[in-house]
């Protein structure tokens, strides 16, 4: 068990103006910032991201819609959070996520669903490590 998750806010929620009410939320359910940068990924990037979805058929939907605009994406640290965070964005469906979580609250769709949240431990590591160098993260 690994105490540092990784996470985007998604090009929907910076367009709809929701990037300071996400990342107030996630520091005051205690999770600290190891780093964090506004960036904007190239399609080729975000394929690259989401290599592990290439043969699902809404891969070229989540590569378009993942390179359409401006993105957060930072390491943040708690006990224990991978689960921790991924309580706290709910379901990857916010029409299926419980009421107060993040997706809940801002997402509009399944595949526009405000924020990403890492699934394990170990892509948790890759993914932070996709975004940013060892001397990025404190
Ligand atoms: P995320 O947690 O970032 O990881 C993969 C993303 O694919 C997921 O969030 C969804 O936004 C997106 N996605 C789009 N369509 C689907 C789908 N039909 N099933 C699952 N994920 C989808």
């Amino acid at each position: 068990m690994s105490n540092r998750t990784f996470t985007m806010i998604k090009p929907d929620a910076m367009k709809n103006g929701h990037a300071g009410a996400i990342l107030d939320r996630f520091i005051k359910e205690g999770f600290r910032v190891v780093a964090l940068k506004q960036t904007k990924l190239s399609a080729e990037k975000a394929g690259e991201f989401y290599a592990v979805h290439k043969e699902r058929p809404f891969y070229g939907e989540l590569v378009s819609f993942m390179s359409s605009g401006v993105i957060i994406a930072a390491i943040l640290e708690k006990e224990n959070a991978v689960a921790a965070f991924r309580k706290l964005i709910g379901a990857t469906n916010p029409a299926q996520a419980e009421e107060g979580t993040i997706r809940k609250l801002f997402a509009t769709s399944l595949g526009e669903n405000a924020v990403h949240g890492s699934d394990s431990d170990e892509n948790a590591a890759i993914e932070g490590s996709f975004f940013f160098s060892g001397l990025e993260q404190f």
